[in-house]
């Protein structure tokens, strides 16, 4: 079993990674940690490869039904209640199963029930395992904006399991893609290398993946500094098309949407004459490559996409902040861009 340390300013905790871990991993945490009670959120669709295990015959839990439209206030309080009725306390420990909507919504119920209880995260989607699983960020997205409300809470530990991506539906294993080409776009010249050839070894691609997220979160953990926003790459419009896809009920998995933004935003820092040409042909060439590119099953209506921007997270005076690539391998955020060249970027798509 291989590990590295997430260290942040409040918190520093492990990630474990390796294939078939996942028992030993939680029972010598659980051994060390000694909770007074355990209880589990899980997706349901883990159910069927849990059910025989120990930790569902030993402890209570919760099953959650993963869609970002349920990614919502009433999950929250659907978990909340059922740490109420658990009568789970400080010194209990909750154990997160599936993938990032799980872990987003779970996660961000740990934060705020009795101002926070520990918990574990065991990411069981390749996206969740590179990304969604650590760097302490949770939440629930509200009025179609995705991640609008929620909070900063660390897990104790998370443990990578690459034997769960056995039942991984192939689409949401590719989609993932969409977010480690942007690690390797924002930071790392050499991963995109890597990447470029399509056999790799998964568990080095998920510890490449992870040491890239662990350098910018240590270094700008609540984004106060503004580093850390350059993990948003891709997600400006990414995040407005997945969420325009749920409002025309043609959902995108967010992967496919952040690979469409990173197409988008690519071709802007190319316009705002910081990408050459050939770079940008290069990105787009490899999210082709690994099948990212699929063409949208809905219109895009650029005014609405450009309204749903303008709520982002990252904006300020009232302008929308893009994230943007200097070169290949290094963002810089805070960018704004005019309103014909977002509007060209979305016809692209
Ligand atoms: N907090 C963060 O830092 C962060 C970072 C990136 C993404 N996210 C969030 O993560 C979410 C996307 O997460 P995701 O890509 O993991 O998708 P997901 O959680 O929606 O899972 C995709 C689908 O796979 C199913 N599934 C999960 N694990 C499975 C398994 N092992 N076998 C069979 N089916 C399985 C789920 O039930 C779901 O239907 C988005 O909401 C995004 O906003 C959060």
């Amino acid at each position: 079993m291989r590990g590295i340390n997430i260290t942040t300013n409040t918190k520093t905790y492990k990630i474990c990674i390796g294939e078939n871990i996942f028992s030993d991993a939680i029972d010598s945490f659980i051994i060390e940690q000694n909770p007074d009670k355990i209880v589990l959120v899980m997706d349901e669709n883990l159910f069927d490869v849990l059910k025989e295990h120990d930790l569902l015959k030993k402890h209570q839990y919760i099953k959650i039904r993963c869609t970002e439209k349920n990614k919502n206030i009433k999950t929250i309080i659907k978990i909340l209640h059922f740490f109420y009725l658990q009568n789970i306390s400080r010194k209990s420990l909750v154990i997160n199963i599936g993938g990032g909507v799980l872990t987003d919504v779970a996660a961000f119920a740990c934060s705020i029930y009795q101002r926070g209880v520990r918990y574990i995260n065991i990411p069981t989607t390749l996206l969740s395992m590179v990304d969604a699983s650590f760097g302490g960020k949770t939440g629930i997205n509200y009025k179609n904006i995705k991640n609008l409300i929620g909070s900063f809470y660390h897990p104790d530990i998370v443990i990578v399991d690459t034997n769960f991506l056995k039942t991984l539906p192939k689409r949401y294993f590719i989609g993932a893609y969409g977010e480690i080409i942007k690690h390797a776009l924002i930071y790392d010249t050499n991963y995109l290398d890597y990447l470029m050839n399509k056999n790799h070894d998964l568990v080095e691609l998920i510890e490449k993946s992870i040491l890239i997220k662990k350098s910018v979160v240590g270094d700008d953990e609540f984004e106060t500094k503004g580093t850390r926003k350059i993990l948003n790459f891709g997600h400006t419009i990414g995040h407005a098309i997945e969420s325009y896809s749920q409002k025309v009920k043609k959902t995108l998995y967010h992967g496919y949407a952040v690979a469409k933004g990173i197409v988008a935003e690519s071709w802007i820092s190319y316009k705002q004459g910081l990408l050459t040409e050939q770079e940008s042909e290069k990105i787009i060439n490899l999210i082709n490559k690994y099948n990212l590119n699929k063409k949208l099953k809905f219109k895009i209506d650029a005014e609405e996409i450009i309204t749903m921007m303008m709520k982002d997270k990252k904006n300020s005076n009232n302008e929308i902040k893009f994230v943007l690539l200097e070169r290949i391998g290094k963002a810089i955020p805070d960018q704004t861009v005019p309103k014909n060249l977002i509007i060209e970027s979305l016809n692209l798509l």
